[in-house]
């Protein structure tokens, strides 16, 4: 049973792609390997239990059509990163990937965001850019270009801290961290470089660190609504961490998204809503 307004706990508003047209007929990473077949039933159907889950915690889910001949579409998290209501639409690195940015920028436009930018640098959305209370946490080392991290910074009147990714298998900032609520992140130190590591001790002296082998199972590829996080089932040594420090966390199984490199977070684009009162977009001219 979910309780009605746990401790943290925020309602979301998230964007995600049906696996239509899921299938790994390329490789970009690691974990795309030709040889193992996809079985699309099957990716749907965990797919289906992310979107239903979230629905059953309370948040809202949104989707956007799926287009033929784009498998990894279903990875809305790398469409765009919103934040207050802005939308920095991404520019893919690689070719295969490379029509998936303007398609998700048309459906900020359709949906009624007015402010939508396609991003002049490699950029892939909230794969590499994820935002805490305070902060825009920004990756780099394999996909999103840095010099990017600076224009982000500019678009969104946010601070953006570089973190430089070391590890081929986590290419993208959210396989090595997730956050979980204004202040609070859970990250595998081993993934970033010497200097990224101290950046985040810095930052976040309080932070939940997991092992290897539960990043190795995708359990940082997590989405967090503050009070519950939903995250790769085979991570359990995250989950009780998660639980000692008084989240709920929620193990799901992404077996076959985890095929091209995929999971919970990557299926999921947060919508941040506009700013309301209190915080003004830009300092007021002087
Ligand atoms: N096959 C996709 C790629 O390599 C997987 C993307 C996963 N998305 C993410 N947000 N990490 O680009």
């Amino acid at each position: 049973m979910v309780e009605e307004h746990p401790r943290g706990f925020r309602k979301r508003r998230y964007l995600m792609c049906p696996p239509v047209h899921f299938d790994v007929t390329y490789s970009i990473n690691p974990w795309m390997d030709l040889s193992k077949p996809v079985d699309q039933e099957l990716a749907l159907a965990q797919w289906e239990d992310l979107r239903d889950l979230y629905v059953e915690l309370g948040h809202t889910v949104e989707l956007i059509d799926p287009l033929p001949g784009l498998p990894d579409m279903v990875f809305a998290a790398n469409g765009a990163t919103v934040v207050d209501g802005r939308v920095l639409a991404a520019r893919f690195r690689n070719e295969e990937r490379a029509a998936e940015g303007p398609a998700y920028a048309e459906w900020f436009r359709a949906n009624g965001f007015p402010e939508v930018h396609e991003s002049g640098h490699v950029n892939e959305g909230e794969g590499d850019y994820l935002v805490t209370g305070r902060w825009v946490l920004a990756g780099c080392g394999f996909r999103s270009d840095p010099a990017g991290h600076r224009a982000a910074q500019e678009f969104f009147g946010r601070p953006v801290v570089s973190l430089t990714l070391t590890d081929p298998r986590y290419y993208h900032l959210d396989t090595a961290l997730a956050v979980l609520d204004d202040d609070r992140i859970m990250y595998n130190p081993s993934a970033f470089s010497p200097g990224s590591r101290a950046v985040l001790r810095e930052l976040f002296p309080d932070a939940l660190l997991a092992s290897d082998a539960d990043a190795a199972v995708f359990g940082l590829n997590a989405v967090s609504d503050g009070h519950h996080v939903v995250l790769a089932q085979a991570a359990t040594g995250l989950t009780e961490q998660l639980r000692a420090h008084g989240f709920q966390p929620i193990g799901v199984d992404m077996s076959e998204l985890m095929k091209a490199g995929g999971g919970v977070k990557c299926c999921t684009l947060e919508l941040r809503p506009p700013l309301t009162a209190g915080r003004p977009m830009f300092a007021a001219p002087a």
